[in-house]
């Protein structure tokens, strides 16, 4: 057993904030990112103390707990058991673990942390709790060697995500079942309306993001190592996003864009379920941009303009847009290629955003009290908090939350529709 510095959030912002690093690691290999003497990072069960009673400052410091999301004193030990690594990404180590103390499994990212760099990651997920997103629970810091400190994020585990699951069906030749498409949607739109109405983008929307648990059916996304808070008049890099799902206002080199980025995304995670394979698989930037016009066909210069005011004069062939119904092998239903047309617009300011596309009668199915999926009641898709309402427009709530899901409970009718009463 090790002892390691618990230390409170608030400290590890003060300490690193705007300096810290997103670390994109050069080796994939356990070494890079494993605590000296401490065992957390290693496979197998091994042990790992989240020790209080030092007399180090940082130890009577607090954590954050889930429930209340309130800084609490913490002078419990707490002993972290390392399971397995569950996921390599670019930016660290994924393991679950289990709280020993309390039996609870929950994973841990460990990023590296590198003072040139920004990492936004532990403040944007201090400030979001949301049902389909993941929760931050804890959070420490390990040290390898003075110089080398890495964070470690505490999250509620998730054992699947979309892209594993999208695997398995296609493994066993079968289709991704249309209601579960239409499920994780409202999901992942949901999850994007609550994050935008704080001004928050997730900038990296992809199926290897979006978490899923396979009996529930409840999605939560994940990975807020590229999210941004946005600040008014703050240009902000174009790069991000992984390829296949980067909105064609990024192609188009654009700094100065927003929430349109991630419903692009999303449309593109519709796309594939839908298709079976990417949407717009380009393998190269500028031929993502060939592999949109294929079906979109070529932007118009107004188009263009509406993306990147600055964009540069590029010539493409010039191609007409493709039906959306003859994208699909297979028949889809009209309501799901409609709503896919109205997110996959080049024009961003056209495009719907995530509480319009909730209100999308793609999602009616849903919005009926009888729905069931596997013989089963959906997850609660309708408990808007006031943080979400806030952001709907009346005529939108009314749209988007079934009038059994209002009556039910008085709280979830939208507070200007009260006021009238
Ligand atoms: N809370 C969680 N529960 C279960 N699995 C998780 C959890 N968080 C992350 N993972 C798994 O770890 C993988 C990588 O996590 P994450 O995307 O946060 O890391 P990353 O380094 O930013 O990855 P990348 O840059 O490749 O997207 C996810 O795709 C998922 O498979
Ligand atoms: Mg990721």
């Amino acid at each position: 057993m090790v002892d390691l510095h618990t230390s409170c959030q608030k400290d590890l912002l003060k300490e690193f904030d705007q300096n810290n690093a997103k670390y994109r690691s050069q080796t994939t290999g356990l070494s890079r990112v494993s605590t000296q003497g401490s065992r957390l990072s290693c496979p197998g069960p091994a042990l790992t103390r989240l020790s209080s009673n030092t007399t180090d400052n940082q130890s009577r410091q607090s954590i954050k707990t889930q429930d209340s999301r309130q800084t609490v004193e913490d002078r419990k030990p707490m002993t972290f058991a390392g399971e397995k690594i569950i996921g390599n990404g670019s930016f660290g180590v994924i393991y679950q673990a289990r709280v020993a103390e309390t039996g609870e499994v929950v994973a841990v990212k460990k990023v590296y942390q590198d003072r040139r760099y920004k990492n936004r990651e532990l403040q944007i997920m201090q400030e979001i709790n949301h049902c389909n997103i993941v929760t931050l629970k804890y959070s420490f810091l390990t040290h390898d060697s003075p110089e080398e400190v890495y964070l470690n994020l505490v999250m509620d585990y998730v054992p699947e995500t979309i892209y594993r699951v999208f695997k398995q069906y296609k493994k066993q030749k079968q289709h991704f079942p249309p209601l579960l498409i239409k499920l994780y949607s409202f999901q992942m739109f949901r999850a994007l309306a609550y994050l935008h109405s704080l001004n928050i983008l997730h900038r990296d929307f992809k199926p290897q993001n979006l978490l899923v648990d396979k009996m529930s059916h409840i999605l939560k996304v994940c990975d807020f190592g590229s999210s941004k808070k946005l600040n008014k008049g703050e240009n902000n890099v174009a790069y991000i996003c992984s390829r296949y799902y980067r909105a064609p206002e990024l192609v188009f080199g654009s700094t100065n864009y927003d929430g349109a980025i991630d419903v692009w995304s999303a449309g593109c995670i519709i796309g594939e379920l839908l298709l079976g394979e990417p949407l717009f698989p380009g393998d190269s930037t500028m031929d993502q941009m060939i592999e949109i016009i294929k079906k979109l066909g070529t932007p118009t210069q107004e188009e263009i303009l509406e993306m990147n005011p600055k964009a540069q004069q590029q010539k493409f062939p010039k191609i007409p847009p493709k039906p959306w119904s003859k994208v699909f092998k297979t028949k889809v239903d009209p309501l799901v290629l409609d709503l896919l047309e109205k997110v996959l617009m080049y024009n961003p300011h056209k495009r719907l955003t995530a509480v319009e596309a909730l209100a999308h009668p793609y999602f009616d199915e849903l919005r009926d009290e009888g729905c069931k999926v596997d013989g089963k009641d959906l997850p609660n898709l309708f408990d808007f908090s006031q943080q979400e309402i806030g952001a709907i427009q009346p005529d939108l709530y009314e749209k988007i939350v079934p009038s059994w899901a209002r009556m039910s409970k008085s709280r979830f009718s939208h507070p200007l529709k009260q006021q009238q009463k």
